[in-house]
């Protein structure tokens, strides 16, 4: 069994009180949530406010990237135990913006990786392929690279306390989606890949994620496919009814 996981990456918006304002809004909406796993990622700035309205509540904390080093000279970065004394259950990392604006290869998703799952948090690795990598044919070399990247070194125990968001770069805040069997497809694949790294079982056993464009219209077919376990949202969650629009229809399925 799997767990259906659906987190809103709120990516660069809101302000500390707008993200108070917005996760009141998400508890509140969340109440008679109780299978699918939800979480909300604001920005760093407003994590440890956010963390107190979620106290109590069923909505999970997520945080949007970590540094992998403990402390030290890095200006303008966040380390994992900072997060992790915040009470962050979740840290998004290896975004596909991360990857094309500020530098993140599969080397330091790796290290993210390995820091997150050191301090029992779990991470969201984010994969997924460029409208031209699709077009040109290289689906699945690129995320073939991206998995054996990011799991490089981890045990089955830690790849069990892994989520994958897949979100094809084409479909990110474009409106565009994936279709319900594009996305299957590269979901399956993906699973394809966990299942060479540590085996059948522990592939069924790790939920992923599709990230693009998803809202509520799409959402029940996407989720309704065999790979399809959850769903990592950017526009459409920075509003409690549309992120709850998409949460609704994952309740109540079985993975
Ligand atoms: P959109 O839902 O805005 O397309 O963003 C998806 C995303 O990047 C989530 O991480």
């Amino acid at each position: 069994m799997r767990k259906i996981v659906i987190a809103g990456n709120w990516k660069m918006n809101k302000t500390v009180a707008e993200s108070v304002k917005l996760a009141g809004e998400v508890v509140a909406a969340a109440k008679d949530i109780k299978q699918v796993v939800v979480a909300i990622a604001p920005t760093y700035l407003a994590l440890a406010k956010v963390a107190e309205v979620l106290q109590g509540s069923n909505v999970k904390l997520a945080a949007q990237d970590v540094h992998w080093e403990n402390q030290g000279a890095f200006t303008g970065k966040v380390s994992a135990d900072m997060l992790k004394e915040i009470g962050v259950d979740y840290v998004i990392i290896g975004h596909s913006e991360q990857r094309s604006y500020f530098g993140e290869t599969d080397e330091t998703v790796n290290k993210k990786v390995r820091k997150v799952l050191s301090l029992a948090m779990k991470p969201i690795i984010c994969i997924g392929e460029t409208l031209a990598e699709r077009k040109e044919g290289r689906l699945e070399s690129v995320l073939t690279r991206q998995v054996n990247g990011a799991y490089a070194g981890l045990s089955a125990d830690e790849a069990l306390s892994t989520v994958i968001a897949y979100e094809p770069v084409w479909a990110i805040g474009t409106g565009v989606t994936a279709s319900d069997d594009e996305a299957q497809e590269a979901h399956a694949f993906v699973r394809g890949l966990l299942a060479k790294l540590y085996g059948d079982s522990v592939a069924q056993s790790i939920s992923i994620q599709y990230g693009g464009s998803m809202k509520p219209e799409n959402a029940a077919g996407l989720l309704a496919q065999k790979d399809i376990d959850g769903g990592l949202i950017g526009g459409a969650a920075l509003k409690a009814d549309s992120f709850l629009g998409i949460v609704r229809p994952g309740e109540g399925l079985s993975k």
